[in-house]
């Protein structure tokens, strides 16, 4: 199919652009911004007022297949994804069973190979996730995997941290790590702090956060390789990636749009809702605004939603009992730009770097560009769409949101996938 999308602002950080032009795509692939001439079986498609962006990368994604299809599947995450802007996802490996040999890497490629959206599977850091023996990096980098993780749990042992960060210099990938030192978060429920004070709830400490990013921040120092850091949630760590950054160490980081945009006062003016628990948990308002000042300065590489279907049944329950994650891929572009980019606290060339260019860099994923010859995947932007947030109309399987009822100014009206409209509510 060939494309004419017309008319339309157009802002890719990867070229630096943020202007009004037309953009073609012909078959899979962006042919131009401005094009001299128009094919005659193209199909004109008026985005005036509209804003065409690189399709969003999100780099932290639980796609709960296999094992756990009652939550999500690559095909449902796939859906929600283009809903919300992404073309490209990248899966967790803690499913059931985890994604830790080559075998399970091609499994999700074939899964991904008929979902929506661009799908890349990360492998386990270790065999069965169990913190034991590293999995086989190898073998899994030649079946397709793009990093390797054990997120949802750390990875305790440090030789083995050591060792796998090691293999991330010689492979030339990215080790991408939850930091969660468990004998100090060990039945904490929300964070250490105001809230775990007044209410008594057991809190986690900020330092199971950070002593775990200063331990491989010395890792890394002396075994090379490349470190990612997911979902960092406190004002400390910020300041540790900050520092390593400015000292050359190649470590890059996240945040998700939770930690952005709650703090841990939500849970007390709640009662303990049970939608506000995750891991790492809502932390204090400075420690937001720490978050928030990371993504300004650079601190911070990337916005990712950290995606973590869970059932009604699993969720609605007494905060303790409750599981942790929360979902975000049908909401965090149009929270981003609603709360940050209208408010002015971050560029529309910085927010859509956050959460594809730069991202689609990190894991050096075919994405993040509308340059030419780039793969054509496209999100269409309607930058003043009022909508509610109605988990009831999501198209994942799960509902655990936190923002439920947020009026969000923006929403995504048309993605295309290698040059394949997808998702489309554009009215033109
Ligand atoms: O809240 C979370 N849920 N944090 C994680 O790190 C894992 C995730 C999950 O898999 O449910």
């Amino acid at each position: 199919m060939t494309y004419l999308l017309k008319g339309g602002r157009i802002i890719d950080p990867s070229q630096g652009i943020d202007r009004i032009a037309d953009l073609l795509i012909i078959d899979e692939l962006i042919d131009s911004m401005e094009p001299k001439s128009i094919p005659k079986d193209a199909e004109i498609i008026d985005v005036s007022e509209k804003i065409v962006i690189p399709g969003l990368v999100d780099m932290h994604v639980h796609s709960r297949e296999p094992g756990e299809e009652y939550k999500e599947t690559i095909e449902t995450a796939s859906k929600a994804a283009v809903a919300g802007g992404f073309t490209t996802i990248v899966t967790m490996a803690n499913t059931k069973p985890p994604i830790d040999t080559a075998d399970r890497i091609t499994f999700i490629y074939k899964l991904g190979s008929e979902a929506l959206s661009n799908v890349y599977p990360v492998g386990a850091v270790t065999k069965g996730l169990a913190g034991r023996e590293l999995a086989e990096f190898a073998d899994m980098v030649e079946a397709g995997a793009v990093a390797f993780s054990d997120d949802g749990r750390p990875i305790e042992n440090s030789e083995l941290m050591r060792n796998a960060l090691a293999y991330s210099s010689q492979l030339e990938i990215p080790i991408l790590v939850h930091e969660e030192d468990t004998l100090l978060s060990e039945q904490g429920q929300i964070h250490e702090g105001e809230v775990s004070s007044i209410s008594g709830m057991k809190g986690i400490p900020t330092q199971a956060e950070t002593s775990m990013i200063a331990r491989d921040l010395g890792l890394l120092k002396i075994s090379g390789g490349k470190l990612h850091i997911q979902h960092v949630s406190a004002a400390e760590s910020i300041d540790l990636i900050r520092d390593a950054k400015t000292n050359g160490l190649p470590v890059t980081c996240e945040v998700t749009p939770h930690h952005l945009l709650l703090n841990e006062m939500i849970i007390l003016k709640s009662n303990f809702h049970s939608k506000y628990k995750m891991l790492p948990p809502l932390r204090g308002e400075e420690d937001r605004e720490a978050l928030v000042e990371g993504l300004i300065d650079g601190a911070v590489d990337a916005i990712a939603t950290d995606h973590a279907p869970h059932a009604v049944f699993e969720k609605d329950n007494p905060f303790d009992i409750s599981l942790p994650g929360v979902i975000g891929l049908e909401t965090a572009f149009a929270l981003i730009w609603t709360k940050f980019v209208r408010e002015e606290i971050l560029t529309p060339l910085r927010a859509i770097e956050l959460m594809s260019t730069a991202p689609a860099k990190i894991l050096d994923l075919p994405a993040g560009s509308l340059g030419s010859g780039s793969i054509a995947d496209v999100t269409v932007i309607d930058p003043n769409h009022l909508w509610t947030v109605d988990p009831s109309k999501f198209f994942s399987k799960s509902r655990n949101t936190p923002f439920e009822g947020w009026e969000l100014n923006c929403k995504v009206v048309m993605t295309i996938v290698k040059g394949k409209i997808v998702f489309n509510e554009l009215i033109s």
